[in-house]
């Protein structure tokens, strides 16, 4: 009997390291390693329809043209939207720019529940804010309990942050909806969180694009991907990190499909939305002090090599298209 691949909803903001994940997503689905059966977007890194166009653009080069992409909300939860052009540029994605675009999916509620309804164990992966996901949890509870697993990039989780001293980007741009996500009750599993500690160690040199330039040598991605990373070696460098980049988003991705060893712990995540000093700062109750029920995986370390080996595999099945 052939197994049924597993089936892939992803909730992103493209941005340089969701562009990496979805061109890994892609080459798996190419490959028959998933089917990705939709792709959403959040306001995040910029705003949510320009989100939905480069997600459009990068699927349309990867050969994915029958994927739909739909835009989500347009704003956080309760607060206003921020974005970072300085960290993924003005539009998103370097300094590559996307063409302008008519997306045909606009209801991306409709989307989720037509793919809850066609895909058993359906997965999601959100590497954006968690607004979508919130909203849809406080509407259609029962429809989110279908989810066969929810695995989110975001956090800093007794950690410091990427963006205040204890808050990371995705958790700081809606709190309100990373919190209602860890005290709804409607996902029938835990989320598995793959917060900023985990995710930084997981960098891309120049060096390690020039390994995946030449895999990709003649792909249509390999046109642009330069000038997006580009743009992300030269923030990390501006932040002191040196001149190579966090790729967060697409390690998310390898954790998700479990194509690479991992550890978690069981515990409890919370997420405080309404002080202004300690706005989206993520703490993992480690200890059982509040005594409430676990709500997370929390992933606390991965393999970083087999992550390395992983991304070359995803690219050159995507190449092989
Ligand atoms: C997260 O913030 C965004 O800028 C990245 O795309 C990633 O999802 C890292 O903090
Ligand atoms: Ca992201």
């Amino acid at each position: 009997m052939i197994a049924t691949p597993p089936a892939i909803l992803i909730d992103c903001d493209p941005g340089i390291d969701d562009c990496l994940a979805l061109m890994y997503l892609a080459g798996l689905h190419h490959a028959g390693d998933i089917e990705l059966v939709g792709v959403t977007t959040t306001a995040g890194n910029v705003e949510a329809y320009q989100t939905a166009a480069n997600a459009r653009w990068i699927l349309d080069l990867c050969s994915l043209g029958d994927v739909p992409v739909a835009p989500g909300l347009t704003r956080p939860l309760k607060v206003d939207l921020t974005t970072t052009p300085e960290t993924h540029g003005s539009t998103g994605l370097g300094y590559a720019t996307a063409p302008t675009t008519t997306l045909h999916h606009s209801d991306w509620q409709r989307l989720w529940k037509e793919a809850l309804a066609a895909h058993h164990d359906l997965q999601l992966i959100v590497t954006g804010p968690v607004t979508n996901l919130a909203a849809f949890e406080e509407a259609h509870s029962e429809a989110v309990a279908q989810f066969g697993a929810i695995t989110i990039m975001g956090g800093a989780v007794n950690y410091r942050g990427n963006t205040t001293p204890t808050a990371e980007w995705n958790f700081w741009v809606d709190p309100h909806a990373a919190a209602q996500h860890f005290h709804s009750s409607a996902p029938r599993v835990p989320t598995t969180l793959c917060s900023l500690e985990l995710t930084e160690q997981f960098l891309i040199t120049p060096q390690r694009l020039e390994a995946v330039m030449e895999l990709l040598h003649g792909h249509p991605m390999a046109h642009i991907l330069r000038d997006v990373l580009r743009y992300y070696f030269e923030f990390h460098q501006a932040q002191g990190e040196g001149y190579q980049a966090q790729i967060h988003d697409l390690l998310t991705c390898m954790i998700a499909l479990g194509q690479i060893d991992f550890e978690v712990v069981e515990t409890t995540v919370d997420v405080e939305a309404e002080s202004p000093l300690l706005r989206g700062t993520s703490v993992a109750d480690l200890r059982n002090h509040w005594g409430r029920a676990h709500n997370a995986r929390l992933v606390t370390s991965a393999d970083m090599e087999a992550a390395h080996q992983e991304c070359l595999r995803g690219f050159t099945l995507l190449a092989s298209r």
